[in-house]
């Protein structure tokens, strides 16, 4: 009961001592880059003023009578917070009052993920990795985001928790697992702060490194070919791989081929002529295989020609066997029975 009295009071109070006077400051400027000046006016209105001041830990300026706006002015910021608080006093009623919290930034001296790369070299596709940036002499790092990118793709973002205002060392880990498409591609990241306001600082890059990544080979698309053989001319079988190490390639041919045609470490062979069957390519190296099928089929109008061949063939074969039918059964009465039966076993 006391405690709720009380409040009662209190707001009471503040909601009277609003009443004769008020305080605004401006610019509602609320971050400045450490080192920079800094510049605040505040104004008092209401009921007649008798003098106003700033309350604060490193800048404040005290009552001054028979003024209703006072600037502030810092030449050179050199702490890493500032809280401000401006009050007038009216000449009836209590003091009124407004804060200001200033947030002082400064953007990191170096953003770096060389060391984290040169320890880990060469990756290996399928391996998982974690690489460090170390972003020196930020603050304040509850605004800080880093962002990662490899081959200008964003990757990945990372935040901060603290309530540190000064400037500290922070790391930011990117956990991949390395894939042949990273091969060549550049890694960087980029130090940010966001401090809600216009423009805000600048982000600060890291150097871009070139990732090497050793990966099994993979064939361009598509993954296995069928391809027609033309009437005449050449077939070419592309097997073309990509890889690291580069790979290298062996053929293997069906029965029918002729053993010389087609040999040796070629992503692309070029055939006279083959015959119809799968031709097989694999593409290796020190980090695996890969094998493509080609499979050689007659042209399409090679069938065609040779369907209206068969069709012809077939016709006519039909023809001869019916007619040949017809004729033996219309003769077949005297040829079968003018056979004496079962000679041989008589002798
Ligand atoms: C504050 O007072 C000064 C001087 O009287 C005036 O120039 C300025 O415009 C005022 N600012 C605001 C925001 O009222
Ligand atoms: C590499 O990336 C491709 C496509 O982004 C994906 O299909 C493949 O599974 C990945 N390989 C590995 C080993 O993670
Ligand atoms: C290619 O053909 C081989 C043999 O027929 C098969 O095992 C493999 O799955 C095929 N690959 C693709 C991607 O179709
Ligand atoms: C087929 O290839 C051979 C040699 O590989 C070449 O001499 C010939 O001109 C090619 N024929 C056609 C039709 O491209
Ligand atoms: C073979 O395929 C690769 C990858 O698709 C392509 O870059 C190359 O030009 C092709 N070569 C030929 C001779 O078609
Ligand atoms: C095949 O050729 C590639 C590049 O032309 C080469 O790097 C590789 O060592 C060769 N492999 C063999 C077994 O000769």
């Amino acid at each position: 009961m006391w405690k709720l009295l009380v409040f009662i009071f209190l707001t009471f109070q503040t909601v009277s001592s609003q009443g004769p006077c008020e305080v605004v400051i401006s610019p509602q400027q609320s971050v400045v880059k450490f080192g920079d000046p800094f510049t605040a006016t505040c104004n008092a209105s209401g009921s007649e003023i008798e003098g106003m001041g700033w309350e604060s830990p490193h800048f404040g300026k005290s009552l001054t009578e028979g003024i209703s706006s006072l600037p502030l002015q810092i030449d050179k910021v050199e702490v890493w917070k500032i809280d401000l608080m401006c009050y007038a006093t009216p000449s009836d009623g209590d003091q009124c009052t407004t804060d200001l919290e200033v947030t002082v930034y400064k953007t990191p001296d170096s953003v770096s993920v060389s060391e984290s790369l040169d320890e880990i070299g060469v990756m290996r596709e399928g391996q998982p990795y974690e690489i460090e940036s170390s972003i020196l002499n930020v603050a304040p790092i509850r605004y800080l985001s880093v962002i990662w990118y490899i081959g200008s793709v964003f990757v990945y973002e990372e935040h901060f928790e603290g309530s540190d205002d000064g400037p500290i060392n922070v790391l930011s880990v990117l956990k991949m697992t390395a894939n042949g498409s990273h091969d060549g591609s550049e890694i960087w990241c980029t130090a940010k702060l966001n401090l809600r306001t216009e423009g805000g600082p600048p982000s600060r890059e890291s150097v871009q490194h070139r990732l090497t990544v050793l990966y099994t080979p993979v064939c361009s698309e598509p993954a296995n070919e069928t391809l027609e053989i033309p009437a005449s001319g050449n077939v070419t079988l592309n097997c073309s791989a990509k890889g690291n190490p580069k790979p290298s390639y062996s053929w293997h041919y069906p029965q029918n081929m002729p053993n010389t045609a087609i040999n040796g470490n070629h992503s692309i062979q070029t055939l006279s002529s083959p015959p119809p069957g799968v031709y097989t390519c694999t593409a290796s190296n020190s980090q695996g295989t890969t094998v493509k099928y080609f499979t050689l089929i007659e042209a399409e109008r090679d069938q065609t020609t040779f369907g209206v061949l068969l069709g012809v063939f077939l016709t006519l074969i039909f023809i001869l066997t019916v007619g040949g039918a017809l004729f033996w059964r219309f003769r077949g009465g005297f040829s079968f029975k003018s056979c004496p039966p079962r000679r041989s076993s008589v002798i």
